[in-house]
C-alpha cells in the first residue's frame, strides 16, 4: 500500500463489515426472497403516532432543541419509567437520536482506550463493536445453549474482575431471545457495586417478554440513583419506529452535564418533530405495545414448535425480543449456509457467526412477521433440508 493512501484509522479498518448485509445484499430486491434477516417489525408505525409528527411539522418544528430533548418528552419518557420501574426523575433521562446512537453516547461517557468490558454473547454486533472503537478490550462472556438460552452468572462474575470498568448486558437479547432473571440482576449489581464496574444496560426489547410481565426485569428496578447503572432504551421496537430514530438514556444525575456536551458534540439533538411523536406515543402507546406482544406470541409459538419438528434443527424457546436462535445439525459456516438458503430456498435468514464466533454454527430468524409468511419459510426450510 502507498504511504499516502488515504485509509481510516486501524481500529476502524479492523472492525468486521455486517454479515447480515452480507447475506441481505444476495437477496434484497428479489421479489422470490423471504427476508427475516433483519430485527425489525412488519408493521408500519401507527397512524396517530405519524400525524403528531405531521401536525408538529405543519407548525415548523423544524429547529434545534435542547441537547437532552424537548422538556415534555423527558418528563413523558421520566414518568414512563417510573411506572414501569421506580420513580425517576427527567433530570435523568435524556433523549437520543436512536438507541444505537445511545450506546454510543453511553460507551463514549464511560469508556477509555484500553479499558476492559465485558460482553455476555452472542450478542447484536453493535454492542461488541462499539467499545472497541473506543479503543477498549472485549472480553465475552457466552450464554449456554440449551432449552433455552441461559446465563452462568457464576461465570459472568468471574468475568467481572476488579479493575474491569464495564459491562454491557442486553436482555431481552438479540439474538438469543434469552432474559436475565431478577435474581442475577441482583447478583451483578452488587458485585458491580463492590468492585465500581459500570453496567451498561440495552433495554430496548424490554416490553417484548412473553410470561405476561409488563417488562423484562430490569437493572431500573433494584439501582439507587447513586448506582453505576446507564440505560439505553429505544421507540423502534415497542411502538415500532425503527426509521424514526429515537431513543433515550436514562443515567445517574452526576453524569448528566457530560452526557449533555457528547450529545452537543455527536447530534446536538433529536429532530423537534421526531420527539413529538415519540410523546404521542410513549403516552398513548399502551395499546401499540399489546397488539405487538399478541401477535409475536403467536409467531414465536408457530417458530418454535414448527423448527423443532424439522430434522437435525434444535430451536431454544425465546423468553423475550423477536428472535429464534437456532442450531441445524452439521452446519458450521452458517454465512456459507444462509447464502445458500437465500439463493436456493429463496429464505433470508441472519448467520450466527454476524453476533460474534460464539453463534457460529446458529441461524437467526426474526419472528416480527405473519404467521402465512412463517410458515412459508419453514415449509421452504425444511424442503431445503430435506434436499441437502
Ligand atoms: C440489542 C439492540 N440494541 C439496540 C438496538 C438499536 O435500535 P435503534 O437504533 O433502532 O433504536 C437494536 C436494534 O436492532 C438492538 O437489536
Amino acid at each position: 500500500m502507498l504511504l499516502n493512501t488515504p485509509v481510516a484509522r486501524d481500529t476502524v479498518q479492523s472492525l468486521g463489515a455486517s454479515r447480515i448485509r452480507e447475506v441481505a445484499n444476495a437477496g434484497m430486491g428479489r421479489s422470490d426472497v423471504l427476508p427475516f434477516w433483519f430485527g425489525e417489525p412488519d408493521e408500519a408505525t401507527p397512524a396517530f403516532i405519524r400525524d403528531a409528527a405531521k401536525n408538529a411539522l405543519d407548525a415548523a418544528d423544524v429547529f434545534y432543541t435542547h441537547n437532552f430533548g424537548i422538556p415534555p418528552l423527558r418528563e413523558a419518557i421520566a414518568a414512563y419509567l417510573s411506572k414501569l420501574h421506580q420513580p425517576l426523575g427527567a433530570d435523568r433521562v435524556a433523549v437520543t437520536s436512536s438507541g444505537v446512537s445511545a450506546l454510543m453516547l453511553v460507551a463514549q461517557l464511560i469508556v477509555n482506550p484500553g479499558d476492559r468490558v465485558v460482553c455476555v454473547t452472542p450478542l447484536w454486533p453493535n454492542l461488541t463493536e462499539i467499545p472497541k472503537i473506543l479503543g477498549a478490550e472485549v472480553v465475552k462472556v457466552p450464554l449456554q445453549f440449551g432449552e433455552t438460552w441461559e446465563l452462568d452468572v457464576q461465570r459472568l462474575l468471574d468475568a467481572l474482575t476488579p479493575g474491569t470498568k464495564a459491562v454491557f448486558i442486553n436482555s431481552p437479547n438479540n439474538p438469543t431471545g434469552w432474559v436475565i432473571t431478577a435474581e442475577q440482576q441482583r447478583a451483578v449489581l452488587e458485585h458491580c457495586r463492590k468492585h465500581g464496574i459500570w453496567i451498561l444496560a440495552d433495554d430496548v426489547y424490554e416490553r417484548l417478554v412473553y410470561d405476561g410481565a409488563r417488562s423484562a426485569p430490569s437493572f431500573l428496578d433494584i439501582a439507587t440513583p447513586d448506582d453505576r447503572v446507564v440505560s439505553a432504551n429505544s421507540f423502534s421496537k415497542s411502538w415500532l419506529m425503527t426509521g424514526w430514530r429515537l431513543g433515550w438514556i436514562t443515567a445517574p444525575q452526576p453524569l448528566m452535564a457530560d452526557l449533555g456536551k457528547l450529545i452537543e458534540y455527536n447530534t446536538s439533538c433529536a429532530p423537534g418533530f421526531v420527539q413529538r411523536a415519540g410523546i404521542v406515543a410513549i403516552e398513548r402507546g399502551e395499546d401499540v405495545i399489546t397488539h405487538t406482544l399478541e401477535r409475536y406470541r403467536a409467531a414465536r409459538d408457530f417458530l418454535y414448535e414448527r423448527l423443532n419438528t424439522l430434522p437435525g434443527v434444535s430451536a431454544p424457546h425465546p423468553k423475550g425480543a423477536m428472535y429464534v436462535f437456532f442450531k441445524v445439525d452439521g452446519e458450521r459456516d452458517t454465512l456459507a449456509l444462509c447464502k445458500r438458503l437465500v439463493a436456493e430456498a429463496g429464505v433470508g435468514l441472519a448467520p450466527g457467526s454476524a453476533f460474534g464466533e460464539e453463534g457460529e454454527g446458529y441461524i437467526r430468524w426474526c419472528f416480527a412477521s405473519s404467521l402465512e409468511r412463517l410458515e412459508e419459510g419453514t415449509r421452504r426450510l425444511e424442503r431445503f433440508l430435506a434436499a441437502r
